[in-house]
């Protein structure tokens, strides 16, 4: 019996099509990647822009013809998707021949939908208005062996930002116990996992639901790093509201935590800041990436980027140009505004022309570009903690924290942490050596 797993939208749904994984594997079931072969095939949904939903849409329209050559096919649609409002009327309607139908709230509950399809031939569709609490004890089957394990340490999130679904698809935000979460990343330790990645909506508003001071980011950063073996954390995602200097020290003071910090700013305009209800000025993020470079020099700064935010005029654009340009980032996502009903910035009026967005997307990512070249020359020279991958035609293949790739001619141990200085690139090719 296998089982095909496809999944849509952020780290937090691929961490859950692991927990899906881990439900199908315990019943006996074994993963294929051809859809052609399945017994049960699951779709993981997002629905952060409309773009994302009509393809999925599509995605599932296309099962159809599975279906019919296959009575037995079970498929099952999960995810922020089917948590909308309104969205399973719309699968059950469209997609009728869909058995299983579920939201972010139960995921914890797949396998009894599952059972109950396979032993009664009954369907479900059972989408939780509301959270009840966090799920502890479901099992994993984790991707990406040993590389890379993701732990969650708070769900939901309360923060509402006027563009975004969100807060209306996984609820409000959640902290998982400190000792549950050490626990977890102690065992995934122990199995040989070189980076562990703690994952929430907002990492930086871990424990404010926990009645305990001492429940927070910051402590919860230095106690991870402070376990013993060999490994990496990182997190995501950062909000520039609630980022604090104590965590920028926390990060810059332990070898353990990889200097690779994600902070989306949206905009660099202070007016559509405002409109988004994001909570912070353009000058105390600029402040927090002065802060960020002034206790790590090296750090590989990342964000994201919302143009075409109702009422957003050239000089707003212009701001956010202006401030990817002065920042100089490692890595910019940029995004069309997508209406989402439900939220407030789709009611608001002004709303930006597809062309007009279109065309500040296209200037963002060619400013990007440009400084992506212009960082990879200042490259040369620079030191980076790296992980052995595998021996290759140029050299042994390296990779830095943040995910980039370089060679070097020593000869070393698969999956062990070196540093490594670039010493040249060609044919946009980085090259290494490893020093002590
Ligand atoms: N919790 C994270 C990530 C949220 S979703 C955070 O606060 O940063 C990831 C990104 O999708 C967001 O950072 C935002 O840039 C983008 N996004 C969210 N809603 C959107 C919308 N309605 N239209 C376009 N982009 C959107
Ligand atoms: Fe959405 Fe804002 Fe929450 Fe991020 S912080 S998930 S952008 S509401
Ligand atoms: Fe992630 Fe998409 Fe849901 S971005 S939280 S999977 S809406």
């Amino acid at each position: 019996m296998k089982y095909f797993i496809k999944t849509f939208g952020c780290q937090m749904n691929v961490h859950e099509s692991e927990k899906l994984a881990g439900m199908l594997f315990s019943l006996g079931y074994s993963q294929t990647d051809d859809m052609n072969n399945a017994n049960v095939i699951v779709f993981n949904t997002c629905c952060i822009r409309d773009g994302v939903e009509q393809k999925i849409f599509g995605n599932i329209g296309s099962l159809k013809k599975l279906k019919s050559k296959n009575k037995n096919l079970i498929i099952a649609i999960c995810g922020c998707m089917s948590q909308a409002e309104g969205r399973v009327d719309v699968i059950k309607k469209r997609f009728p021949f869909v058995d299983i139908i579920f939201g972010t709230h139960n995921i914890h509950m797949f396998k009894d939908y599952l059972l109950s399809k396979i032993n009664c031939n009954s369907n479900t569709y059972d989408v939780w208005e509301k959270e009840k609490g966090i799920f502890e004890d479901v099992e994993i089957k984790r991707d990406n062996m040993f590389s890379n394990a993701w732990v969650n340490i708070n769900y939901g999130c309360n923060n509402f930002c006027t563009y975004c679904i969100v807060p209306y698809v996984r609820g409000r935000e959640r902290s998982r116990k400190m000792e549950d979460i050490e626990n977890e990343v102690k065992s995934l330790i122990s199995a040989g996992y070189k980076y562990i990645t703690l994952l929430g909506q907002n990492v930086n508003s871990y424990g404010n639901d926990i009645d305990d001071k001492n429940v927070n980011f910051a402590n919860l950063l230095q106690k991870l790093s402070s376990l013993d073996g060999d490994f990496r954390l990182k997190f995501m995602t950062s909000h520039p509201k609630d980022l604090t200097e104590d965590v920028i020290k926390v990060i810059a003071n332990n070898d353990k935590i990889a200097k690779v910090i994600h902070l989306p700013i949206q905009s660099g305009s202070n007016s559509i800041l405002n409109a988004m209800n994001r909570r912070y000025t353009r000058e105390h993020y600029l402040n927090l990436i002065t802060l960020i470079r002034k206790y790590m020099p090296y750090a590989y700064i990342s964000t994201d980027i919302i143009v075409g935010f109702p009422g957003e005029t050239d000089d707003d654009f212009m701001d956010t140009y202006n401030l990817i340009n002065e920042v100089k980032y490692d890595g910019v996502f940029a995004f069309m505004f997508s209406r989402r009903s439900g939220t407030i910035a789709d009611k608001l009026p002004d709303q930006i022309s597809e062309d007009i967005k279109k065309e500040r997307i296209h200037k963002l990512l060619a400013l990007s570009k440009s400084i992506t070249k212009e960082k990879n020359r200042e490259i040369v020279g620079q030191i980076f903690n790296v992980i052995a991958v595998k021996d290759t035609d140029d050299g042994f293949e390296v990779m830095t924290d943040s995910g980039k790739t370089m060679f070097v001619k020593e000869h070393l141990d698969i999956n062990k942490f070196y540093n490594a200085k670039v010493v040249k690139m060609t044919n946009n090719k980085l090259f290494a050596e490893i020093v002590c």
